[in-house]
């Protein structure tokens, strides 16, 4: 359980299941509407085998989520880095701490599945998301340009653990 600063609410983060899949994708096209349609492809994240969500809820339903894969090289069980797919916090729920819980729980799979570093994308335009991460220790690597369906680009950014 985590607590939602400034209130006594306690969120669960939990695995994610087939019974999340729905909300997530429904939640991932309205997030990431400007992208393109977004729906189709977190539906095929969450079908790649391997891949794994977390889900924060509280008896009233679900408030976020994150989406992590592993990228293995062919016959290596470690990853070579893991991928942190999508993070999405319901946006009346954002800037308490939510968000920065669901990484550090992203963060403890990835360590736990062996890997060194995780990645991601963000929208070169996503200032809010990129000060995010910054402040959560990652930096930017290469940019992307045309990344998302409708064009947008992207900044990889990445982490190494200690
Ligand atoms: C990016 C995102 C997941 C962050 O989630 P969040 O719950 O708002 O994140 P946090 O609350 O942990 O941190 C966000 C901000 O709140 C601040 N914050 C964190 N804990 C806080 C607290 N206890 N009290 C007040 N503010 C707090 C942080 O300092 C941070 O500020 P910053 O904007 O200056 O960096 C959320 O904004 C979101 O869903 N965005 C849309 C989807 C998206 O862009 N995803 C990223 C690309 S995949």
């Amino acid at each position: 359980m985590v607590g939602i600063a400034g209130t006594s609410r306690q969120v669960l983060l939990r695995r994610g299941g087939p019974a999340d899949r729905d909300w997530i994708v429904r939640s991932s096209g309205s997030t990431f509407a400007t992208f393109g349609d977004y729906r189709d492809i977190i539906e095929r994240w969450l079908a790649a085998r391997g891949v794994a969500s977390v889900v924060a809820e509280e008896a009233a339903g679900p408030l976020g989520f994150s989406i992590v894969y592993p990228h293995r090289r062919l016959g290596s069980l470690r990853p070579s880095f893991v991928e942190l797919v999508a993070i999405v916090v319901a946006p009346t729920e954002r800037d308490r701490g939510l968000g920065r819980s669901l990484l550090d729980r992203s963060e403890l799979l990835a360590r736990a599945w062996g890997a060194r570093e995780i990645r991601l994308h963000t929208a070169r335009e996503n200032d809010g998301a990129q000060r995010f991460f910054l402040r959560a220790g990652f930096r930017p690597r290469t940019a992307a340009p045309s990344f998302y369906p409708r064009g947008q680009a992207a900044i990889e950014m990445a982490r190494r653990f200690g």
